[in-house]
């Protein structure tokens, strides 16, 4: 499979990416800014799989109107369609909701909300006939859910990339393409630590890297607009 994932540097797209080139000969397409992360990432996947195709590209998705043309163009020289897009870079901004800036707003909406809309509608015209699109969310974004104070931005601009999911997987559902997204739960990731300071979370980014990768390959004939917390926390 022709697989596209964003934030692949570290955490938990670094691990999902991992799980996806040890499960079988895919070629993988790994989107962050960290390039010498992403040669690492390189590594692990051959060490995972030597037949691992892994195309490390290093773009800062906040550069919105790169999106459509220099990115788009760059995931092309290495695959012809793509049957799987991973949406997961995101970027949190923890301050308490008067002291967020202009600057923290636009940047969290851009990386966790703009960007994955315009890389799917800069992409739709290359997905494969059945390609499957999972987008990344959080607790923090799914309604009805607790809400944590100072997470306001980075909460909202979740919920917007949940919603979208759901009128995709509408305006789509005669395409064959699938459009889904995982509401995850605390993972101990460098994100965590910065939302959640001096705390531990209950699942490692290996853990969750591996659901996001079976998910991504297995599950699309299952689920098509759902958003779905992937949580152990109650409620
Ligand atoms: N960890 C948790 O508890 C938790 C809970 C709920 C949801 N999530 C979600 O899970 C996803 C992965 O988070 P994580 O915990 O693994 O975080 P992380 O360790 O901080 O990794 C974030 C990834 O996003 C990339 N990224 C950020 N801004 C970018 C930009 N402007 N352009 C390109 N890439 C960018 C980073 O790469 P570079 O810095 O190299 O660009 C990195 O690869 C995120 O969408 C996050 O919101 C995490």
């Amino acid at each position: 499979m022709n697989i596209v994932i964003t934030g692949a540097s570290k955490g938990i797209g670094f691990e999902a990416a991992k799980h996806l080139a040890a499960a079988g000969d895919h070629t993988i397409v790994a989107i962050a800014r960290n390039e010498e992360n992403l040669k690492q990432l390189k590594n692990a996947c051959l060490h995972e799989n030597i037949k691992a195709k892994v195309f490390p590209v290093p773009f800062d998705l906040g550069v919105l109107n790169g999106i459509e043309t220099l990115l788009v163009k760059q995931i092309l020289s290495f695959i012809s369609n793509v049957d799987i897009l991973i949406n997961n870079a995101g970027v949190l901004v923890n301050k308490p909701f008067a002291e967020t800036s202009l600057e923290d707003i636009q940047e969290t909406i851009s990386t966790n909300y703009l960007a994955p809309s315009i890389l799917i509608r800069a992409l739709l015209p290359h997905f494969a006939s059945s390609a499957h699109v999972v987008n990344i969310s959080s607790m923090g974004g799914f309604q009805g859910s607790a809400k944590f104070a100072g997470l306001s931005a980075y909460s909202a601009a979740k919920g917007a990339i949940a919603v979208l999911t759901e009128c995709l997987a509408e305006e789509y559902k005669d395409s064959g393409f699938r459009f889904n997204c995982l509401a995850f739960g605390a993972v101990n990731t460098e994100m965590f630590k910065m939302a959640f300071p001096g705390h531990t979370a209950p699942l490692e980014p290996s853990e969750m890297g591996k659901y996001v990768a079976d998910f991504a390959l297995n599950q699309a004939r299952y689920f098509n607009g759902k958003v779905i917390p992937v949580s152990s926390a109650t409620p």
